[in-house]
Parts: structure tokens; sequence; C-alpha cells
């Protein structure tokens, strides 16, 4: 967590602002001038300087400018006198977020603090939504399809034309739109995601265009939009058939003519941007049903692109799981037997690569077979189905937390709890009701537990 430096020399006024924060839940750090401020940043991680201007020592302005050249990140917020107004207003000048003036009104600072907070946050978020776009994986395939689909991909990228991405759950449609974005001219530039399924629809037109300040109850401060963070960038809206009509409405006119307003606000903004959608629904079937715009189909499809399913190119399923086992190696080499390869070629896949990739991850923390057999492949798609559940006798047992946490909740909950009881009815040779009393549950509730997870005793 970062914390918010106060830098001033009067003593009430530390403690005063201290209290206040504190009370909003920042951690605050208090220094009585500017080199010992100085000294705290080189420290600890702070996103935030509260900085009176008029200062011992160093004084404020030279203390903002060494903040300034050695912290991007830093936001500082001045705090000055009414005599010293001047210098509060040459801080901004010099790049300060922000100034308050004394006597502190508790309202103004939390206020000038919530939207520094703000900004420190969104800034973190860009950064890290452009480290995400630089490391985008190939796409993978040895089937005639996926070689149509990189074609595609390379063709697209050399356009700005507009992409409709369509396919079933985790075949690769974000990957697609990435790589599109990493192909193209616009590399350089953002690749900003939007998950319209994820937002609110009450709150997918200030996440899409931005907001003024106060242009609705929770807007605290001016934010700008994912169109308008796209600049010079690709924009990839992502499942786009879970936007309401009145967003489709606000996003064709957007796409259409790359202009827009940030709401409450009456200036128009441009924004150069290529949008690329994606979607696991058939949108004819949402145009039909009257829950998608046609015009905003026809406008989004310009290239259409489908992620085939992993049933449609079973060929590719062999060198995809080497591929995901060769990852998670951890310089071990690990192989596929053939016959163990051959189920895995043969399953249906329904969540497509991302359970393909999910399954040979897990498999490769819970056994240790140097060359996976068919029993141990079969063993654990078993399972699957309504989540992988976990079959009597594992294989291998993991042994560390750090494999636990490699799991899905319900799996590293289901884990633990077996391994759990098998380490207290060890410790007490298997008498029930011993052990039961030991972990604080009715013994028929432990013969449930003993039953659903196959324990034999002795194990
Ligand atoms: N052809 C491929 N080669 C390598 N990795 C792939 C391929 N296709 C998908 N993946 C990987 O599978 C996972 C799921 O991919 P992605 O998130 O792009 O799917 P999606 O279609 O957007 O899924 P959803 O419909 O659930 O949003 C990612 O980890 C991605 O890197
Ligand atoms: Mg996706």
């Amino acid at each position: 967590m970062s914390s918010i430096l106060v830098i001033d020399d009067e003593p009430g006024i530390r403690s005063t602002v201290k209290d206040i924060l504190e009370d909003e839940g920042y951690q605050v750090l208090l220094a009585e001038d500017g080199p010992i401020g100085l000294d705290i940043l080189q420290r600890e991680s702070v996103d935030l300087v509260l900085l009176d201007v008029w200062l011992p020592r160093m004084g404020g302005i030279d203390v903002l400018k060494a903040i300034k050249s050695s912290y991007v990140g830093i936001e500082v917020i001045v705090v000055s006198g009414h005599a010293s107004i001047d210098l509060a207003v040459s801080a901004v000048k010099l790049g300060a977020f922000d100034f308050i003036e004394k006597p502190l009104s508790i309202d103004r600072l939390s206020t000038a603090v919530r939207n520094a907070q703000s900004l420190v946050k969104l800034r973190a978020e860009n950064a890290r939504l452009k480290r995400t776009a630089v490391e985008v994986d190939d796409i993978l395939g040895v089937s005639p399809l996926m070689h149509e689909v990189r074609t595609l991909i390379e063709q697209s990228a050399k356009s700005d034309a507009r992409v409709l991405i369509t396919g079933d759950n985790g075949t690769g449609k974000e990957l697609a739109a990435r790589r599109i974005h990493e192909l193209s001219e616009r590399s350089e530039g953002p690749f900003i995601a939007v998950n319209c399924a994820a937002i609110p629809e009450t709150l997918i037109e200030s996440e899409l265009f931005g907001h003024e300040k106060g242009s609705f109850t929770d807007a605290v401060s001016r934010r700008k939009g994912k169109f308008e963070l796209a600049h010079r960038g690709t924009l990839f809206l992502d499942e786009i058939a879970d936007m309401s009509l009145s967003a489709q409405a606000k996003v064709l006119r957007a796409i259409q003519e790359l202009r827009f307003e940030r709401l409450g606000s009456e200036e128009t903004l441009e924004s150069d941007v290529r949008v690329i959608a994606a979607t696991n629904k058939d949108l004819r079937e949402e145009i039909a049903q009257g829950r998608f715009r046609e015009d905003l189909y026809f406008r989004l499809n310009v290239i259409p692109l489908r992620m085939p399913s992993l049933r449609e190119r079973r060929e590719d399923i062999a060198l995809l799981a080497r591929v995901f086992l060769d990852k998670h190696a951890n310089g071990a080499a690990r192989s596929i037997e053939a016959e163990a390869m051959a189920i895995l070629s043969a399953h249906e896949w329904p969540g497509n690569v991302r359970e393909l990739k999910n399954f040979i991850e897990r498999i490769s923390v819970m056994s240790d077979e140097s060359s996976l057999s068919a029993t141990t492949i079969a063993h654990f798609l078993n399972g699957m189905g309504g989540g992988y559940g976990y079959a009597a006798e594992p294989a291998h047992e993991p042994c560390e937390l750090g494999e636990l946490l490699a799991l899905r909740l319900s799996e590293a909950r289901e884990e633990f709890e077996r391994r759990y009881l098998l380490h207290i009815l060890r410790k007490m040779q298997y008498n029930i009701a011993k052990a039961a009393e030991a972990m604080g549950v009715y013994p028929s509730n432990l013969h449930a537990k003993i039953k659903k997870f196959g324990i034999e005793a002795g194990e």
C-alpha cells in the first residue's frame, strides 16, 4: 500500500492532517522539512505529497522541483497560507496537482487528496495495460483453420478497418485482438480493452467517454474515458453484445465520427482510435431478438474474424498441450505419452484453449511424472465437467502451499481439506471419534467427508 507524505514545519498541522487522512483510510508519513521529506521518499513507497510552500532550510518550491525531477509517479498538493498564494500558483505551473489554502478545510483537503489518488490509480492502470499489451503470446496452431486466422490477422493489421472477432469461450479472441494491435502501425500506442459485460449499465458511458467532475453522484473528479485513452492506439470492445441499447447508440456515433463528449460536458472531443470488437454471442440472433443494433453490427463487422473452437481443429491440441507443459516445466523437460495425447485430442474441451491451458497447468502441478501417462491424464480428466472434481486417490500429492496457490479456489479448498483430513486421521491412527473431536466436527460429518474423498484407513 502506498502512503501520503506530509511535509510541514508546524507540528499542529502535521498531526491534524495525519488524523484526518488516517480517518479516511490512508497511511500517512510526516516530515518537518524538505530534506527530511526527500529522504523519506527515497526509502518509502509514496504516491502523494502534501507540501507546505513556506518551509525552513529548503523552500517548498525547491522541494517540489526536486520531487518532480526524480519521481514521475508522485503527485504533489501544495499547502499555502494566504500570503503566499502567488507561490502556490507558480507551484501548480511547476507541476503540482493542486493547492489548498490555510487554514485547512477538511472537505477541501479530502477532495484534493481523493482526486490526486484517482489520477495516480488511473496512471498505474494505464501502465499495466501497456505492459500486458507488449507480452502478446503467439497464436499457435498447425491446422488450416489457424493458418487462415493468422493470415487474416496479418492482413487486418495493415489497415485501420474495424474487426469483429467471434468465437466460443476461450478460443483466443482477446489474444487475436492484441496480436492485430501489435502487428499494426499503432503498436507503439495504447491497447485499451473494455469488457462491456463487466461494467454496470449506468457506468458504461462514463467508462467509454469519461466524465466531468460532478456530472453524476460518484463523479468526484474529472476522468478520461477509454475512447480518449486509446488515442493513437486500439480500443478493444470485448463482450460487445452485453452492452445496453442506449450505450450502443453512443458507441455507434463515436466510432462513426470518432467524436464524443464527456458526460456533463458540451465540449466535443476527437480521438484517433482503431476499434476491434469481440463477442461469443451470435449477433444476428441478438439483432433478431431486438437486443443489438443492426447498424452498429454493420459498422463493427468490416472484417469478420471467427476463432474456431478446439473441436474443429483437434490437430492443434498436441502442439498447444506441449507448449503449455513446457511453460510450466521449470527447466525439467517433460513429455506426454502418445496414448495420453490421444486422450487429450479426443476430449471435447468446452472451454477451448483456456480450458486446455488450465488443465495442463494443473497437471504439471499435481503430477511429477516425467512423461505424462494415459492413466494420469484419464484420471484428471475424469473429474472434469462441473469443475475439476477431486478423484479419490490422486497420482501425486502436492506438498507446498505454492502448489495450492496455483489451483482454482474450489480445487484448492478441496485439496486442503483432503490433506487436512489425512493428516489428522493419521495422527489419531484412524480413530474416527478422536479425529472428529480434534477437528471440531461431528463423527457423522467426518464419515461423510472420508467417503467423499475416498480415504481408506492406512493411507
Ligand atoms: N491459438 C492460441 N495459441 C496460444 N494460446 C492461446 C491460443 N488461443 C488462446 N490462447 C490462450 O488461451 C487463453 C484464453 O484466450 P483469450 O482470453 O484470448 O480467449 P477469449 O476468446 O477472449 O475467451 P473468452 O470468450 O472467455 O473471453 C489465453 O491465455 C490465451 O493466451
Ligand atoms: Mg475474452
